[in-house]
């Protein structure tokens, strides 16, 4: 059981990886440190393995564990964009700059629509203790909506709109209803609870909890 200090600015994300953690009898401690600096890179692992090099001065005692998560939203019909870059493309582009970016992609058919504007959401979660580094990723399948919808999430919310899930969580193919569905609707058009169901971020803590006690 261990001291886990996060690496974030944002405290919402704190108390997710508390609800995930401390069942298992781990500490989840909020670490706030100015200056640490985004690489540009193309991986999400990448910037999240250079923010564990940075902050790991930080932590007051060589056995505590240091977290750290990096999420984006790829684009697959603009290679992957914003990815990486996706707080920069919110505060540029912002939602109706992305929108634009794929006027072009509309059919009459939802289906090929769907398929057209296919994109997701990717969390990277690093974890490094006194044995190593273990890295958790998570995907949320989806599509950027023709318009935005919705008022509420933050990001791209608004624009996107997660594949339907069967019951045990895995996503259904493109036009096949599945148990778990926002309906058609944006992130920003559903509750939290539903949106939570399908997240990316989620499904990276999950991950890396699955791998602990197998080091790199
Ligand atoms: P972060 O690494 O979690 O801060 O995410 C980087 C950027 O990706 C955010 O500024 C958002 O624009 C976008 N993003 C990540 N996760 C989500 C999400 O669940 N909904 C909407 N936007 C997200």
């Amino acid at each position: 059981m261990a001291r886990i200090h996060f690496l974030t600015g944002n405290e919402g994300k704190v108390a997710e990886a508390a609800h995930h953690l401390e069942p298992l009898g781990h500490e989840v401690i909020h670490l706030a440190i100015e200056g640490i600096v985004e690489p540009q890179a193309e991986e999400l692992e990448t910037v999240a393995r250079a923010k564990l090099d940075q902050a790991k001065a930080h932590l007051p005692d060589a056995n505590d564990w240091l977290l750290v998560e990096d999420a984006g939203l790829f684009v697959e019909a603009l290679d992957g964009f914003p990815g990486v870059y996706s707080s920069y493309a919110l505060s540029t582009l912002g939602n109706h700059g992305l929108l634009r970016l794929l006027d072009h992609l509309h059919s009459e058919d939802l289906h090929v629509e769907a398929g057209l504007r296919r994109a997701e959401f990717k969390a990277v979660a690093a974890l490094m203790t006194p044995e190593g580094v273990f890295i958790g990723e998570g995907t949320c399948l989806g599509r950027i909506a023709p318009a935005v919808d919705g008022e509420g999430g933050f990001g791209f919310d608004p624009v996107f709109i997660p594949r339907d899930l069967d019951l045990s969580g895995q996503p259904a193919e493109i036009g096949v209803q599945g148990e778990v569905s926002t309906h058609g609707r944006t992130f920003a058009a559903v509750d939290v609870d539903l949106k939570g169901k399908f997240s990316h971020r989620t499904r990276a803590l999950k991950d890396l909890l699955a791998q602990l006690g197998t080091p790199e």
